[in-house]
């Protein structure tokens, strides 16, 4: 079938797709300076990174329950429900407007016209409500791997994100993560907690805006070749200055503290990047700091949290581990470490909510926080793990 890719109301160009939403086929272009970013270069677009880039909005087959959702809906893969919504999303501002029944952007996009909860009910386990079904959402092009879904809450868009088993704790770390980031001034995305479908899940506000879009660190890095003497941490924040980022070193700075505070295990290449101006084209800065839920020792049994140790903790970019990555900070007094005075008393009320957690762990937990925070004082000052008095650490 063939599409126009659309970017708001701008037409970019157009493709031919196949049922599972897959591009087959490059056509004419309209506007080349509204392309995806990192999708072409000299020569043109490639067709196959178009296509990948594409497909990473739809809901990976690694999704919290998938399978049952498929089977529900009784489709064969989550592809195809890229077209029930035009590929529409409420992260960024490009879709799919059929060549031969051209739509109005105004009219339809997600963050002005209302959506169906019904994609993301099923999303949830709660089965098919009716035959009847509204699959218009902007679920089916909301990626990664926890269960989540889009609502409107008092008139604004909310992300609703689940956790996972036995401890169900991610949805507590984000909000744990954001409270950090907030007394430290780190911009961030804020989470609260909200029951939804029985669960506790937590939720926060779309910070994209009908004019504003998330542009990934992956595709921010597409975009430019890296030389093989420059690390990919130094060519990310090259890449951002050269879109005229000029504070990129020292947002990435406080990402990777607060991760190192956080013990955070899953800052990939789609877990931070960019917010341009999509009507401008204009590169606006980094985007606040979201996903931090696979955090805090979340999938680790009791015995295992650790904070004077993280080398069982896997960065997924850079360094090993997060004490690795903050190594990769070359300024360590940008924070005050007493702005978080007290908040382990906010973080153990929070975690006691949790009936998933026992006493133990919430205990465990919250020291954990206490010894980094301490840990993190200590480098800031200078001081080796061996010297400070209540690290406990023993330096071979
Ligand atoms: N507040 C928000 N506003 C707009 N877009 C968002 C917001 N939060 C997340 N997103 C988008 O939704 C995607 C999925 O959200 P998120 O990363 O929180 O989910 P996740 O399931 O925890 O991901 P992962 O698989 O990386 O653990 C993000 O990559 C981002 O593109
Ligand atoms: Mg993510």
């Amino acid at each position: 079938m063939l599409y126009t890719l659309m970017h708001r109301d701008v037409k970019v160009m157009d493709v031919e797709m196949d049922e599972f939403a897959n591009i087959t086929a490059l056509g004419k272009i309209y506007h080349a300076e509204h392309l995806p970013i990192g999708t072409y270069n000299k020569i043109g677009v490639d067709r196959k990174i178009l296509n990948k880039w594409w497909m990473n909005r739809s809901i990976p087959a690694s999704r919290q329950g998938i399978r049952d959702v498929l089977d529900t809906l009784d489709i064969s893969s989550a592809q195809e429900l890229i077209h029930k919504c035009f590929g529409l999303s409420l992260s960024d501002q490009y879709w799919i407007s059929p060549v031969d029944a051209p739509l109005d952007w105004k009219s339809i996009n997600f963050f002005d016209n209302d959506f169906s909860e019904d994609i993301g009910n099923v999303l949830f386990g709660k089965g098919k409500s009716s035959d009847s079904m509204s699959l218009f959402s902007p679920d089916n092009t909301a990626n990664g791997n926890l269960k989540k879904k889009w609502k409107i809450l008092n008139g604004k868009r909310v992300l609703v994100k689940g956790s996972s088993a036995p401890y169900h704790q991610e949805a507590y770390n984000e909000v744990i993560a954001s409270m950090i980031a907030e007394r430290l001034g780190i911009p961030h995305v804020t989470y609260g907690l909200i029951n939804e479908h029985d669960e506790v899940c937590c939720y926060c506000e779309n910070f994209i805006t009908p004019e504003t879009e998330l542009v990934s660190a992956a595709y921010v890095m597409m975009a430019f070749k890296r030389r093989n003497e420059v690390s990919e941490y130094d060519f990310y924040i090259d890449c951002c200055e050269k879109l005229g980022i000029k504070d990129a070193r020292e947002q990435m700075e406080k990402m990777l503290i607060l991760d190192y505070l956080t013990v955070n295990e899953d800052r990939h290449l789609n877990n931070f990047g960019l917010i341009r101006n999509a009507v401008t084209l204009e590169w606006i800065g980094m985007a606040p700091i979201y996903d931090c839920g696979n955090s805090l020792w979340f999938n680790k049994i009791d015995s295992q949290i650790n904070a004077e140790d993280d080398s069982n903790i896997k960065c997924p970019l850079w360094k090993k581990n997060p004490s690795g990555n903050l190594e990769l900070v070359t300024d360590l007094s940008v924070f005050d470490i007493s702005d978080l005075d007290g908040i382990e008393n906010e973080i153990y009320d929070l975690l006691s909510q949790s009936e998933y957690l026992t006493q133990d762990r919430v205990d465990a937990l919250c020291d954990a926080i206490c010894t980094r925070m301490d840990m993190l004082d200590d480098i800031a000052q200078g001081i080796e793990p061996s010297e400070s008095e209540d690290s406990g650490m023993t330096m071979l």
